[in-house]
């Protein structure tokens, strides 16, 4: 079994069904176990366990939520060489992909010998408190099956 975690911050609860959709897309792909969290209640202790790590937050200020930030920089301290990592983050009007390349860009420094997948997904919201928009969830989807057949493979 390939063992994957999804990993998510949300405040109105859009992203965290950005990470169901991404886990229901990877489950199509045969032989992946994935787990889907919120950050916050990741027990860094059963990390080192997956094989790939995703990892999503709204943007909140044009960026990635401190809680994303902080829980990159506990990755950091945990040995994740050759682990998969991609990301994924939720935004409103003009910021498409401005927290996941900020997350990226973190990743790259802080935790150097993973294998980071890009880009990463960016998927908008109608509103503050969304909703997410119809036509953004078949890459939702996708993006899981796209990642799994990777790490498969
Ligand atoms: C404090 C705060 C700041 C935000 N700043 C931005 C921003 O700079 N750019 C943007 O596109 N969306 C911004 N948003 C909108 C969020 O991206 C949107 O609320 C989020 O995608 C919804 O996801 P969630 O339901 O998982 O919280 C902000 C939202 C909050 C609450």
């Amino acid at each position: 079994m390939t063992k994957v975690l999804v990993a998510f911050d949300t405040k109105y609860g859009n992203t965290k069904i950005v990470a169901e959709k991404i886990a229901e897309g990877m489950k199509e792909v045969e032989g992946i176990e994935v787990t889907v969290s919120n950050m916050k209640k990741v027990d860094l202790k059963t990390i080192e366990q997956y094989d790939a790590i995703l990892m999503g937050c709204p943007n909140h200020f044009g960026g990635p939520t401190r809680t994303a930030k902080k829980f990159i920089d506990k990755l950091g301290k945990l040995d994740l060489k050759g682990k998969v990592i991609a990301v994924f983050d939720t935004y409103i009007k003009e910021d498409f992909e401005k927290a996941v390349k900020k997350m990226e860009e973190k990743i790259n420094e802080k935790i150097p010998g993973s294998k980071l997948m890009t880009p990463g997904l960016s998927i908008k919201v109608e509103e503050m408190k969304g909703p997410i928009l119809e036509e953004e969830f078949p890459k939702t989807k996708e993006l899981g099956k796209q990642i799994a057949t990777q790490i498969k493979g």
